[in-house]
Order: C-alpha cells, then sequence, then structure tokens
C-alpha cells in the first residue's frame, strides 16, 4: 500500500496490491479521474488519459479552449461550467449563483485515517491505511474543500468523504454534499440494489444500466427497509464465484442518494451520499461542514470476495469496543412470546425455561415502562412500570443474574406517544410543521433529535434505569418515518438542516451511551430491519434483522443481507409457530438452522415447546455455543440463491480453513428430481475433510460437489418442504 504523488505530472496513484486508484489535476486545476480498478504499474504520467480536445456543441474553457470537463472524467463535478451531468455538490452564494470551480492548492498523505467528527466511520491505524487529503479552494465562493481519500492495505478498499468551509464572511449554502463521485470509462455494468419493505427487507434487484440514471434513495429520515444505502455496479457476466463488481456503502442511516449515470459518451458516473432533496446546509464565515464516509470496496473475484470485504473490514475497522470480533451471547427476547402482556412472574418463568436450555441473556422488550400496554401510550416516559416490576429494573435484572443469565432490554428514545406524561409536558419537543397536522406512525410522534435539551432530557431519563440495574445489552428500536420535518429551534433558512442534525443527535446519543457504558452490548432496530446500515454498526455491532422471523423468509432476506454486511451483525430468532408473520409451520431444526447464520437467539416461551423440541433446543444452543465464532465471524459464502431455486445454501470457512459449516435449505420439494450436487467454496483443494463420517477433497467438494443425497437420501429423494441441514467439515 502507499500513495504516491507525481510532482511533475500532478497525478495522484492510490495502490495495494489489489486496487489501484489513479486521479491527476485537470489544465482546470481541479481533479480529473484517471483509473480505479484491479492495480496496475505506477507510471509517472498517465496525463493521455485527459481529452484536450473539443467536439462539435461541447463547451470548452475559455483560457485553455480546448478543454471540456464533459469530455473528461471528473473526481467531484459541479454543474455550471462544462460538464453537464448529475453533480457532486452545489453552493449556493449570497449573490444568487451557483456555479463554483474549486482548484488545487496543496495535498497531505499521512499513515492511517482520521476520526470524521461526530459521524461514524470505518478507522485504521499508521500500519492499516493511508489518507490522502487534497486542498482546493474557490476564491470567488471565498470557499475550501478538502477531498478526503484512503486506501487500505488488507483490503480493496477506498473510502471517501468530502469538506467545505466557508472562508468568506456571507453566508453560504450547501445545497447538495454528496460523499463521493467515481466516473468510469465505460457503461457495460449491471446495477444492484437492495430494496424491501417491513418484513421483507433487503432483496436484491439487478437491472442492466443504459443511457439515463438509476437511482435509489431515502427520504424517510432512516436509510430504510425501501432501499439500503449499499449498491453494487457489476460487469453481468459477474456472479458470487467471478467477475468485477464494485460494491459502494454509506456509512450514515438518514437519508441518501446512490445513482448511476450512463453519459452520452458511453461513460458510467456514480454517487452516493446524503439526499440533497430537503438538505441546506447554510455555512456562515468560518464554519465547515464534513459529509459522511462512502466504501468503495472494487473486486475481479466475484460478489462473494467482494461481500467478504465488507464483512472483514467491517468486522475489524467499523465495530469498535468490548463486543468487537467477539462471539455473541444467546438471547432469549420475550416480544414474540408476550409482547406487552406480562409481569415479573410470567417474565421470570420464560427466564427460568431459558436458562435450563443454556440461553446466555434475557432480553425484556417493550412494554416495561410508563403507562405502556399497548402502542398507544408511555412511549417517551422512562421509567419502569411498577404494577409490572414492583422492585424495578433493578429488582427484575438481579433475579435473571441470579438465575445465571446476564439482562438486557428494549428501548426506543426517539419516540413519544402522544398519550404520555413527557408529551403532556413538551409538546414542542417533537418534529412538527407550524400550521399543520402531525402525522402518526404506530401511535407515536417524533422527537426532535436535532434539539440538544432534547437528546440530553432522554439521556438522563435513560441512564438512570441503567446505572440502577445490571444491564448488559440494550435494544434501540426506531418504528417510524419522519414526517412533517420542522425543527422550532431553527430559523427559516436553517430548516433543510433538520434532517442530518437529526441523525447526528442520534449518533451523539449513541456516543454517550457507549463511553458511559462501555460494556453493554447494542442491538440496532427499527420496526425490524428499517435502519440496517453500516452507520449504524459503528455504534451498534448488531441489527435485528426483520421483525419477519419465518425461517423460509428469513433465508431470503438475511441471504440479501450478507451482500453488504458481516453475519456477526445479523439479529436472528429462533420464534413459534405457526410463524407471527406468516403463518407458516417449519421445525424447530429449520428455525435453528436459518438463525445460526446470524447473532442467534430465541423469541417464544420455551415452557410452551413440546419436551422433544426443548431437548433439541438445548443441543442447538450447545452447538452454537462451540460454533459461533466460526458462523459469526468465518469467511462467509452463498452458494445457491433462494431467490433463484427451491433450494438454498450457504457456508462458512474458518480463516485457516480447516473448518466449515455448510446450511442446506429447501424451501419447496420437488418431485421426481434427481438429488444433485452442490459446489462447495473456500476449501483448501488437496485436504481431505471429514463431512458425516466420510472423508471428502477440498476439490472435489468444490469442483465436483456435494452429492446432496449424502445429507439424507430419503428426505432429500421424498421431497419435504422447510427441511435443512447444517453440517460441519472438519480437516482430516
Ligand atoms: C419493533 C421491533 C420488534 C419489537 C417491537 C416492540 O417492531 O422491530 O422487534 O421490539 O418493536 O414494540
Amino acid at each position: 500500500m502507499d500513495i504516491i504523488w507525481h510532482s511533475k505530472s500532478k497525478q495522484y496513484n492510490l495502490y495495494n496490491d489489489k486496487i489501484s486508484y489513479i486521479m491527476g489535476i485537470t489544465p482546470l486545476g481541479d481533479l480529473g479521474s484517471i483509473y480505479f480498478g484491479k492495480r496496475i504499474h505506477d507510471k509517472e504520467d498517465m496525463s493521455y488519459v485527459l481529452n484536450r480536445f473539443g467536439l462539435p456543441n461541447v463547451a470548452v474553457d475559455p483560457d485553455t479552449e480546448s478543454y471540456s470537463m464533459e469530455l473528461n472524467r471528473q473526481e467531484y463535478p459541479s454543474f455550471g461550467i462544462t460538464d453537464f451531468g448529475t453533480q457532486a455538490y452545489e453552493i449556493e452564494l449570497a449573490n444568487g449563483s451557483r456555479v463554483s470551480a474549486f482548484v488545487y492548492r496543496d495535498h497531505k498523505i499521512f499513515k492511517g485515517k482520521h476520526a470524521l467528527k461526530g459521524l461514524p466511520a470505518t478507522y485504521a491505524d499508521v500500519n492499516e491505511a493511508m489518507t490522502l487529503e487534497i486542498y482546493l479552494e474557490d476564491e470567488t465562493a471565498r470557499m475550501s474543500l478538502t477531498l478526503i481519500y484512503t486506501i487500505f492495505d488488507k483490503y480493496p478498499v477506498i473510502t471517501r468523504h468530502v469538506k467545505f468551509t466557508n472562508n468568506g464572511t456571507e453566508i453560504t449554502k450547501l445545497t447538495r454534499a454528496l460523499s463521493v463521485c467515481i466516473d468510469l470509462p465505460n457503461q457495460d455494468y449491471e446495477w444492484m440494489q437492495f430494496s424491501g419493505a417491513w418484513a421483507r427487507e433487503r432483496v436484491p434487484e439487478v437491472k442492466k444500466l443504459s443511457a439515463g440514471s438509476v437511482s435509489i434513495e431515502s427520504k424517510r429520515g432512516i436509510s430504510s427497509a425501501n432501499q439500503n444505502p449499499f449498491v453494487i455496479v457489476k460487469r453481468p457476466k459477474t456472479d458470487d464465484f467471478s467477475g468485477e463488481a464494485m460494491g459502494m456503502s454509506f456509512v450514515y442511516s438518514g437519508n441518501f442518494l446512490a445513482q448511476a449515470e450512463c453519459d452520452t459518451f458511453g461513460r458510467l458516473r456514480l454517487l452516493m451520499g446524503i439526499n440533497p432533496d430537503r438538505f441546506t446546509w447554510p455555512l456562515k464565515k468560518g464554519e465547515s461542514f464534513e459529509t459522511p464516509e462512502v466504501v468503495i470496496a472494487f473486486t475481479d473475484e466475484g460478489l462473494n470476495y467482494l461481500s467478504q470485504t465488507f464483512h472483514d473490514l467491517y468486522n475489524n475497522n467499523l465495530v469498535r469496543g468490548r463486543w468487537k470480533n467477539t462471539p455473541r451471547p444467546i438471547l432469549l427476547n420475550n416480544w414474540e412470546a408476550t409482547f406487552m402482556d406480562f409481569d415479573e412472574d410470567r417474565i421470570l418463568e420464560i427466564a427460568k425455561k431459558a436458562k435450563e436450555a443454556g440461553v446466555e441473556l434475557f432480553v425484556l422488550d417493550d412494554g416495561w415502562f410508563g403507562n405502556r400496554n399497548d402502542d398507544y401510550s408511555g412511549l417517551g416516559d422512562w421509567i419502569e412500570n411498577p404494577d409490572k416490576f414492583p422492585q424495578g429494573m433493578a429488582g427484575l435484572a438481579r433475579k435473571v443474574n441470579a438465575l445465571g443469565m446476564k439482562f438486557g432490554f428494549w428501548i426506543e428514545p426517539e419516540m413519544v406517544n402522544p398519550d404520555s406524561n413527557l408529551f403532556r409536558r413538551h409538546p414542542e419537543w417533537i418534529l412538527a410543521t407550524p400550521g399543520r397536522k402531525s402525522s402518526l406512525g404506530r401511535h407515536q410522534l417524533v422527537l426532535d433529535f436535532s434539539r440538544e435539551e432534547v437528546v440530553d432530557y432522554i439521556y438522563g431519563m435513560l441512564k438512570k434505569v441503567i446505572e440502577n440495574a445490571p444491564i448488559s445489552y440494550i435494544k434501540w428500536d426506531m418504528n417510524r418515518s419522519l414526517t412533517e420535518v420542522y425543527s422550532t429551534e431553527l430559523s427559516a433558512d436553517e430548516q433543510g438542516m433538520v434532517y442530518h442534525k437529526y441523525v447526528m443527535g442520534v449518533y451523539g446519543l449513541y456516543e454517550r451511551f457507549r463511553i458511559d457504558f462501555p460494556d453493554i452490548l447494542f442491538e440496532s432496530c427499527s420496526s425490524g430491519g428499517n435502519r440496517y446500515d453500516a452507520g449504524m454498526l459503528y455504534y451498534a455491532p448488531q441489527a435485528w434483522c426483520s421483525d419477519n422471523t419465518d425461517a423460509i423468509d428469513r433465508i431470503r432476506i438475511q441471504y440479501g443481507t450478507s451482500f453488504g454486511y458481516p453475519i456477526s451483525s445479523i439479529g436472528a430468532h429462533v420464534s413459534a409457530v405457526p410463524n407471527q408473520q406468516t403463518g407458516r409451520n417449519t421445525s424447530i431444526t429449520t428455525r435453528a438452522n436459518v438463525a445460526c447464520f446470524g447473532t442467534f437467539g430465541y423469541e417464544l416461551d420455551l415452557n410452551r415447546i413440546s419436551d422433544e423440541e426443548f431437548e433439541e433446543v438445548k443441543k442447538q444452543i450447545i452447538f452454537m455455543k462451540e460454533n459461533r465464532e466460526l458462523l459469526q465471524f468465518g469467511t462467509f459464502y452463498r452458494l445457491r440463491s433462494p431467490y433463484k431455486n427451491d433450494q438454498a445454501a450457504w457456508m462458512v470457512v474458518s480463516k485457516d480453513r480447516k473448518k466449515a459449516i455448510f446450511g442446506l435449505y429447501c424451501m419447496r420439494s420437488n418431485v421426481n428430481q434427481l438429488p444433485g450436487f452442490i459446489k462447495l467454496a473456500g476449501l483448501k483443494e488437496d485436504v481431505k475433510y471429514k463431512l458425516k463420517g466420510e472423508e471428502y477433497y477440498g476439490d472435489e467438494l468444490m469442483y465436483l460437489g456435494l452429492k446432496l443425497a449424502k445429507l439424507s437420501s430419503k428426505a432429500l429423494a421424498t421431497g419435504q418442504d422447510f427441511i435443512s441441514y447444517v453440517e460441519i467439515l472438519e480437516a482430516v
């Protein structure tokens, strides 16, 4: 890994063993893209890549009379001079002008990586990464711009973000400030997005790119289940095992935009950042705005490798603290077992049985506080309900501890019910537009987290509960989209700041909890997977993946999630049947076989399953305790897509490749078929592996494949819906 500055040709080359990222200063003094992709040789001068000629109907620079931005690939383009593509940023000056031109002034190259103020971001020590900061200036606008690039040593990854500063005396408005633009020389790509909705999150959707734009976005104030802030741009032939692809992951949890634009000269422009819609950031004299970070990975080794890159990077260089690279406790959450209908006795009855099964952590979900017996009231009143818990949270937590389990609980700090003491006392603390009704979502309103005093108050309330009880885990929920967004604290000119300030408020609160209670394991949640993004992972190393706990639907949801996020982050539980969301019946085996490729836990009353099932649960927990490190942190391979086949398969391989765990799921039986083979991955070719008592060479399993009848000839031959197998492979 290195970052080279060729001062004569004014060219930068950021490279490691796998990738090169090359750019240069153009005749206009701004930054032009030269190359991004598989590692190539460093060369003093590659400025031949720039086009220094005009074409009919193209506007050119008046000084050079031959150079047009439109004919050259940009690093961070603006609109209004000679580039007509989608701009990465826009500033509006006091005189109303919206044209800007930043030119190169200086740069700095250093080892390691700086943190972003108040924002989540990947981190790296001096041996892990190098950073380049390029300083540009627009004299007319009296603004400076810093383009910040980090290259990682071990990963085919570049991170990027930018920072604007107003050096003038008048207020300048930032009306668009994306984090990244990548211009590529051709368009032969497919765009892959992860779309969905509540209970059917992150469905991979692929479309061929062609003239014009494709984009996804969120305007909900959260990253959303509807579109995930992670996209892949791949060659049409690229699959999980081979081919070129690029992944872009936004380390941010609010409104976003991701876009691909094919221009008339056969080029592709990729953009990602805060959604410019509803964003305006006025900068006063001396003020700066720093955008969140985008992580960009490139591979020519297929989508599994691309995903593994994000998994490893996020496990090693995004997740922080006590739970980093640490196997996660097996928990039991009472939500689907009781909803809000419980008292201490009922909770302890469930907890005792959980302990008997081997569960390590008991999680008390929604309904423990205020007057919270249903969705309609109590949110915001973070005081234990004495009718349910006579000795408060502390009393319950101690009793759970005495059983031999850790204790955690649920919060939804960003919300308030109109029927709550908090709202009655502070109706002005919600996001609401003057003169308009406030829409409800799940009967609740959104607190104005752009206001410090609101965040402070919530922190104070929750801190008391946490300090008084032995708390090991917190599930932080967020159950509605933002509407009528307006903050009474801000002036008319500042209303475009609210969405981002809200997200900063959430991050600020998370950070305070993290610092004050460093041992607590946080799990983020947003009606399941409505805020499943890299930003959240910086604070909460795991996320409740979906409110849909049906094992068969979960195969798809977890499969889709695995493209951009590590298995260690995927909150997955075994729940009761018939499943509460789908009505489907699956065996306790299959439910656990899906959940074990995740953080693993239970979300049912173990008193209400059969004795045989309970015996099986005990074995599942033993299996998980023995294998969770491999399952959560091993190298994960998608083998067969649940979207394209009636059987899905995946596996994890240990870093030394001596052990692997394989999962096969039959989603729909097929009559009169041969059981067929499935090719495994990631094994050592010349090592023999033992699987179900038989030995196979690694190459045999990877190239011939595993004959599925070897798993269970009877079940697979007769065909049964929803059967599944999880098998261990061990090097002999
Ligand atoms: C959301 C979460 C659930 C549960 C409920 C509680 O829907 O996704 O897991 O915590 O809230 O109200």
